[in-house]
């Protein structure tokens, strides 16, 4: 009997999405005989049924693409703007899951999906799920498709402000996605040979920072690079972060979840323009000049690198490999050369942090890389 499959991109866009498309597509139609659909723009399109075909010529081509060919949306299933208010729009695509026969639903995203997937494996729907973002913090995964090609724009990036801080002899503080995880920040600031690497995990004292740049001006180097993650912050202002984290995890009601998250979002916004403090304090500090580069979303754009063209495509096969026999409630993982099945349960909620101890971490210490802790 032909298999009917669904697939899904959602949460933000990530370099190798089109691969994994095409992998999962190119398998299980070409290979294994089943048929596959696409929802438009992530979980929204599965609540309106705005699907597109995924036969033909349609995954031809779309290898080296960025973006998403199906569109993607930061909607959750469970708490969904519709007819004008937030509502429970799990009901909608079990209709429409049914609606369209499938047999399975594969859904690429990042930590939000896995947390999103495991709640509608649990309303009885067959699901399956490939792990990307370009913040590499999904749980049980080596990696996830998105990074590679991210890292290697942001590393590009702190080469290039390299020659020009050189120049000028100034401080360039370079702000570097990652919210909650700083592994871009990290690797790109090994990779590029930052001064200093700034990290949500890795609290900072704006002196130490300082002082790292003062020693660098006193054996002669008159410039140096920052790397920041977006959501790195300094010591006091973490201490803060923390508690109202743990409190909103904590609450039992309602009410106290809601003045927790309250909290931590005046918190977040008050943090979200530290990229700019940060440099006029360093400015200050230190007597050098300093400017501001905020990548952005130029770090999720363009071409797939070719690693991540690989993973995703392995992982993508594989998924089509487990559709075929019957396995689902699960993640592909990245675990060395193989693509491993992980339950849903194990993964959701599984953030992946930078540990202080890491050793990316240690051996940026040991090249002189301070993290101003
Ligand atoms: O989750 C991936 C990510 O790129 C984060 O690193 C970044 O903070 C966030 O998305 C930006 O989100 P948006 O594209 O919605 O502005």
């Amino acid at each position: 009997m032909t298999k009917y499959i669904g697939i899904l991109t959602a949460g933000g866009d990530s370099p190798g999405l089109n691969a994994a498309i095409r992998g999962v597509g190119k398998a299980a139609q070409g290979y294994y005989d089943m048929q596959m659909i696409g929802f438009m723009d992530g979980f929204r399109g599965l609540v309106d049924n705005r699907t597109t075909r995924l036969d033909g010529g349609v995954l031809s081509g779309i290898l080296t693409q960025g973006g998403t060919i199906l569109g993607t949306s930061r909607d959750k299933p469970h708490r969904m703007m519709f007819a004008g208010k937030k509502q429970d729009m799990t009901d909608v695509i079990v209709e429409n899951y049914a609606a369209n026969h499938l047999d399975a639903l594969v859904c690429l995203g990042g930590g939000g999906t896995q947390k999103n997937a495991l709640q509608l494996m649990e309303k009885g729907l067959n699901i399956i799920t490939l792990p990307k973002t370009i913040d590499n913090d999904v749980g049980k995964t080596d990696t996830t498709f998105g990074f590679d090609t991210a890292l290697g724009i942001a590393t590009e990036a702190i080469d290039r402000l390299h020659s020009t801080a050189h120049s000028h002899h100034r401080i360039i503080v370079v702000e570097i996605m990652g919210h909650r995880a700083g592994w871009l920040a990290l690797g790109a600031g090994i990779a590029g040979g930052a001064d200093v690497i700034l990290l949500p995990e890795i609290p900072y004292d704006i002196e130490n920072v300082a002082e790292a740049i003062r020693t660098r001006v006193r054996s002669g180097k008159n410039f140096s690079i920052v790397a920041v993650a977006e959501g790195a912050l300094p010591k006091d202002q973490a201490v803060l972060m923390r508690a109202a984290e743990a409190r909103k995890a904590a609450a039992v009601e309602k009410k106290e979840r809601k003045s927790a998250k309250k909290e931590l979002e005046m918190l977040q916004a008050a943090n979200s323009s530290h990229t700019v403090t940060l440099s006029q304090q360093l400015e200050a500090l230190t007597g050098l000049e300093s400017r501001v580069t905020i990548l952005g979303h130029l770090q999720r754009g363009g071409t797939p690198s070719a690693a991540d063209r690989l993973l995703a495509t392995r992982l993508g096969t594989a998924c089509a490999d487990l559709i075929e026999q019957g396995e689902f409630g699960i993640m592909v993982a990245a675990r060395g050369e193989l693509a491993v099945p992980v339950p849903l349960q194990e993964v959701a909620g599984s953030k992946k942090l930078v540990p202080m101890d890491h050793p990316w971490v240690e051996s940026a210490r040991r090249v002189g890389t301070s993290f101003g802790d």
